[in-house]
């Protein structure tokens, strides 16, 4: 599988070009003590790899193709502190790279600069173009290792072409092929495990806290994490997109909502569900949370290939519209932004906002959230129902289908 993915990526490079991707390093807290390691996705896509300080290196020639991997065997010491990270034979068996192209960590500059030097005579021939993950949100973002590198190169090796390889990486990670779909299907299976176990705990005076605990728990039981900081936001909590602290107690009468995901061999699920805490909807707090829903469903009947992302956001901001005008909470579209104030949905793969192109027209193998939403600070009511969808040939498949969402079924369950 991953040399399949790293021949798609070969498709892209020129002759005599290279490739170098870095895992990445553990990142210092304080102390002896290191934040989480967390794999570059492009890295890992490409090689099954989740450990620090491993680098892939492709060096394709005219004729030929070889591919290395960087990387150090735990030396005994080290294995009795910290456990031991993968040996040769395992890195090769689950990258699927040669174990006799396996190279200590720190040969990966001397073996790259042969081949940058036409005098060291190699059979692949002189490389001038050094392709490396460049990515940057913004001038401010911290450098990467890959940044740090392209300068060291720059500065010792004046006729090297450095490129930005992210582009051509995200593209393909945008089409997610059966084993990426498979472990994206396992992921949402233990959320909806976990959103289970919480609106079982669900009761008025109990505290947002205690509800998220009682997902964690589930998760901590499949061996899993959350694929990002869990929203558990009751009654006006719930309009504040970005509500993290969960720490309110849940008054009679709330809704609670929750964002949440899990992340399963590094693949997110996202799912976003309300419900009353109490185990049933108020009125008003049926009538607005059936236009979420109808948008919700609406929108995941119509999507199909073929469709562009301005035209996705539209559908569902209407669909929004529509309802709020026929319960006269609005009058004029525009009024919708002050209910309505996030987009409808995002690539979603190995991260949970994935790489991907919005200027693309969804294709068969992209996986995309719709999640629209309705907030009224004013009523203290925050609504968002989300579901992981997978674009097919023929329309899409509702990835998350099977979490609970339909009003009597949510009030049907709580009652038991
Ligand atoms: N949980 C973040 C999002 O739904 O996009
Ligand atoms: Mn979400
Ligand atoms: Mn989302």
């Amino acid at each position: 599988m991953y040399n399949k993915r790293r021949n798609n990526i070969f498709k892209t490079m020129n002759d005599n070009s290279a490739m170098l991707l870095f895992s990445g390093n553990e990142r210092k807290m304080s102390a002896d003590a290191s934040y989480p390691f967390y794999v570059n996705n492009n890295f890992y896509y490409l090689t099954g790899i989740n450990q620090s300080e491993v680098a892939l290196l492709l060096i394709k020639g005219k004729h030929s193709k070889i591919t290395y991997l960087f990387l150090d065997e735990t030396s005994e010491l080290e294995a009795k502190w910290n456990g031991s990270g993968l040996t040769y034979s395992e890195a090769s068996k689950i990258s699927g790279v040669d174990i006799k192209y396996l190279k200590p960590y720190k040969e990966f500059e001397n073996i790259l600069s042969t081949y940058f030097i036409p005098s060291r005579r190699n059979q692949i021939g002189v490389i001038d173009t050094l392709f490396l993950d460049l990515e940057r949100d913004s001038f401010e973002d911290e450098k990467q290792i890959s940044h740090h590198f392209a300068e060291r190169v720059l500065s010792h090796y004046y006729n090297i072409d450095i490129k930005d390889c992210f582009d051509s990486i995200a593209l393909l990670r945008m089409i997610k092929d059966d084993h990426e779909i498979e472990l994206t299907k396992k992921a949402i299976a233990i959320t909806k495990e976990g959103i289970n176990a919480l609106m079982k705990k669900a009761k008025p005076g109990i505290n947002e806290y205690n509800l998220e605990a009682e997902f964690n728990y589930v998760l901590d039981n499949n061996n899993v994490k959350p694929s990002f900081d869990t929203i558990a936001a009751a009654g006006k909590n719930a309009t504040v997109l970005h509500y993290v602290s969960n720490d309110t107690m849940i008054n009679d009468n709330e809704l609670i909502l929750f964002d949440l995901g899990v992340r399963y061999q590094q693949y997110c699920s996202d799912i976003s569900r309300t419900f009353p805490v109490n185990g049933k909807f108020t009125k008003r707090q049926k009538e607005i949370y059936e236009i979420v829903l109808n948008c919700n469903k609406k929108t995941i009947e119509w999507l199909h290939p073929g469709v562009s992302f301005q035209e996705f956001l539209d559908y569902g901001r209407n669909l929004l519209i529509e309802g709020c005008k026929k319960i006269g909470l609005i009058k004029e579209d525009d009024e919708i932004n002050k209910y309505y104030y996030h987009g409808l949905g995002h690539f979603l793969g190995l991260d949970v906002h994935d790489v991907g192109y919005y200027s693309n027209r969804f294709e068969s193998g992209i996986i995309i959230t719709v999640e629209p939403g309705l907030y009224i600070e004013e009523e203290g009511i925050g609504i968002r129902i989300e579901d992981d969808i997978l674009i097919t040939d023929n329309g899409c498949i509702n990835l998350s289908k099977d979490i609970i969402k339909e009003v009597d079924e949510i009030e049907a369950f709580m009652k038991k």
